[in-house]
Order: C-alpha cells, then sequence, then structure tokens
C-alpha cells in the first residue's frame, strides 16, 4: 500500500490513460483485474471551456468507482485555470487531477500543449504551481523524459515539481521524438524514485510481470502504468497484483479466456456508449485479444470490419470452432 496525497492506493498497476480506449467501460472493464487507479483518457481544455457535450463524456461518471485520476490536456495556463473550474462545477466524483505534460501528437504540441511544455521548463512550473493552487484536488502529471535526446531533463525536473506541490509524477521513459517507438529508457532511470519523496510511476514497455518486476526493481517507483501491454491482456494487471499480494505467478490466460474477456468488454462498451459506436470502437481493440494465437490470424481482419454484436458473437464462435480443429 502506498498512497498518493492522503488517498491510499491499493496495488501496483494503473492504467494509463489512452484516446480512444480508456472511457468509462474500460475503465470498469480494467478495474475488474484489479488496476489500483484509472485515468481518464486525456481531456481538452477549451472543449470544456466551449461547453463541447462530447468533452464532457470523458469525465467520470456519477457511477464511476474509485480511485480515477482526470487527464487534462492545454497549452495556456490561463485556459487550464478555466477548465479546472469547469471540471469543479461538473463533478466531484475522481480524486485527483492529471496534466498532460506527454502527449506528442502535432495537433496538440503545435497549441504548447502535451509535451510542448517540456521544451519551456520555468513556464511548466509556474504554471504547474497555478494548476496546484486552483485546484481543489491534489494535482498529479505525466511527463516524457525529454524533447528529443539531445533535451532529455526529466531528472532536473522531477524536484522541481515536487516543490510546487505536485502528488504524483508518471514518466513515459520515452521522447517526444521517439513517438511510440524505440525502446523506453530505463537506461536512464536508475533509482530515480530517490530524486523525490513523492511517488514515482513508470510508464514504457510493460508486456509481462518481469517487464514489471524489472521497471519497479530499477526506477524504485510506486507502481508502473499498464498501457498498450495491457491491450488485448487486462490478466496482465491480475498476474502482476497477484505476484505482488502472495508471490503466485499466474498462468497466462487460454484462448477462451481471452475470448471471454473480450465479449465482456465489447458489452461494457456497447452499454456505454451504444451498438454503433460501442462496436465502432472494439474494432481497434478487439484483434489485441487473439494475437499471440497464430491459426486466429484470418480472423483479426474480421475482428476489424464488425458492426454488430452478433457479427463479434459469430466471429467467436468460429474462433472457437477452429480451435477445436487444430
Ligand atoms: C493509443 C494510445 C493513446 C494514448 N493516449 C494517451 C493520453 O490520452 N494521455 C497520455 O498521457 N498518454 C497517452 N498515451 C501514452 C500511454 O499512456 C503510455 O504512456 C505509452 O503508451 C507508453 O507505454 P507503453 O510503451 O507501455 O505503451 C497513449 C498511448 C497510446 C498507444
Amino acid at each position: 500500500m502506498w498512497k498518493i496525497a492522503n488517498t491510499e492506493i491499493n496495488g501496483k498497476t494503473i492504467l494509463a490513460p489512452m484516446a480512444g480506449i480508456t472511457t468509462f467501460a474500460y475503465r470498469e472493464f480494467m478495474r475488474s483485474f484489479g488496476v489500483a487507479l484509472c485515468y481518464t483518457e486525456m481531456i481538452s481544455d477549451s472543449g470544456l471551456i466551449f461547453n463541447n457535450e462530447k468533452t464532457y463524456e470523458y469525465l467520470p461518471r456519477r457511477e464511476e468507482k474509485r480511485p480515477t485520476t482526470i487527464q487534462l490536456f492545454g497549452g495556456e495556463k490561463e485556459k487550464l485555470l478555466s477548465a479546472i473550474e469547469k471540471i469543479e462545477k461538473y463533478t466531484d466524483n475522481y480524486d485527483f487531477l492529471d496534466l498532460n505534460l506527454g502527449c506528442p501528437v502535432p495537433k496538440v504540441t503545435r497549441n504548447n500543449g502535451g509535451s510542448a511544455w517540456l521544451k519551456h521548463p520555468n513556464e511548466l512550473i509556474s504554471m504547474v504551481e497555478a494548476v496546484v493552487k486552483a485546484s481543489t484536488k491534489p494535482v498529479t502529471v505525466k511527463i516524457r523524459i525529454g524533447w528529443d535526446e539531445k533535451h532529455i531533463n526529466f531528472k532536473e525536473l522531477l524536484p522541481k515539481l515536487e516543490a510546487v506541490g505536485v502528488s504524483l509524477i508518471a514518466i513515459h521513459l520515452r521522447t517526444t521524438k521517439q513517438l511510440y517507438g524505440g525502446k523506453a529508457r530505463y537506461d536512464l532511470a536508475y533509482n530515480i524514485q530517490d530524486l523525490v519523496s513523492i511517488p514515482l510511476v513508470v510508464s514504457g514497455d510493460i508486456y509481462s510481470l518481469d517487464d514489471a518486476l524489472k521497471a519497479l526493481e530499477i526506477t524504485g517507483a510506486k507502481a508502473v502504468m499498464l498501457a498498450r501491454g495491457q491491450l488485448g491482456n487486462p490478466f496482465l494487471a491480475a498476474q502482476i497484483e497477484t505476484y505482488f499480494k502472495n508471490g503466485e505467478r499466474l498462468p497466462d490466460p487460454t484462448l477462451h479466456e481471452q475470448l471471454d474477456y473480450l465479449w465482456t468488454l465489447a458489452n461494457m462498451m456497447v452499454k456505454e456508449k451504444g451498438e454503433h459506436t460501442g462496436i465502432l470502437v472494439m474494432r481497434g481493440i478487439a484483434h489485441h485479444f487473439i494475437k499471440g494465437f497464430s491459426f486466429t490470424k484470418t480472423f483479426r481482419v474480421k475482428l476489424t470490419k464488425m458492426s454488430t454484436l452478433a457479427n463479434l458473437a459469430a466471429i467467436i464462435k468460429e474462433i472457437k470452432d477452429q480451435a477445436l480443429l487444430t
């Protein structure tokens, strides 16, 4: 057990914020595998300020379980402060307010949002200080190690972020220029937890229990963030959490179990978004549940083209029938 501000966090895995994926249903689904904290998708400050209805759907629902972090992005201090006012009027059902200081997407960095902040450390720190003062909830940040190989500045930033009152720092161990490619730079992150007394969380390339153990050992961080490694492999969270509870190494799920997880998630997504949109979201996610099972290659394409729950049920049945033959 460890704490973010005064909130106890009961586990070692955190569901990373992932735009287009970590919706309400997805967060609930992953909580059932034991993740100790869920982040929303990144939420635009402008969308909140301009009362964009879709943007408000990204905020936690009344029935959202806790703990939950709302992740906000924006490129101007004043706008971020206005957006926080909007959030606080709209909901109290969250634990932490997170600032996205790591998004590399040009649409975001062009407006000085996401990881563009890393290029201006002084402005970054003064913005974060203002946000910490304005927010009634503890503030956390998610950063990258720097803009590019020549400007790796996360180690200087950590104590400065702590000094202005940040309650947790999540670090994606890649530069902005790396986007999502190349390896996460654990080689630069030995004992980084010693640099600050607030908790750190590390993000990047956690695909297995052993990846998680290594990441925690190298960095000393309090937890790992699960992102692409849990896509189609939700049981990874259970494997890591179980190991930390009783030392047991749970076996990987069978194909049938994977298909059950897929069916559960699809139904939750449809319940959240309606069948049309829910299945559209699942088109991008479903095929991950059968990666690793070689004979299923032909079914991956089918999963990216499905349009109803009935389609999905039929594909799952076909996969099970095929599995019996091989
Ligand atoms: C599809 C996708 C969407 C993402 N969306 C966000 C986001 O909204 N906010 C954020 O801070 N990071 C976002 N990330 C970054 C992840 O949270 C994570 O830091 C990154 O994927 C590195 O971890 P990994 O190598 O384990 O995937 C996203 C990543 C992916 C692949």
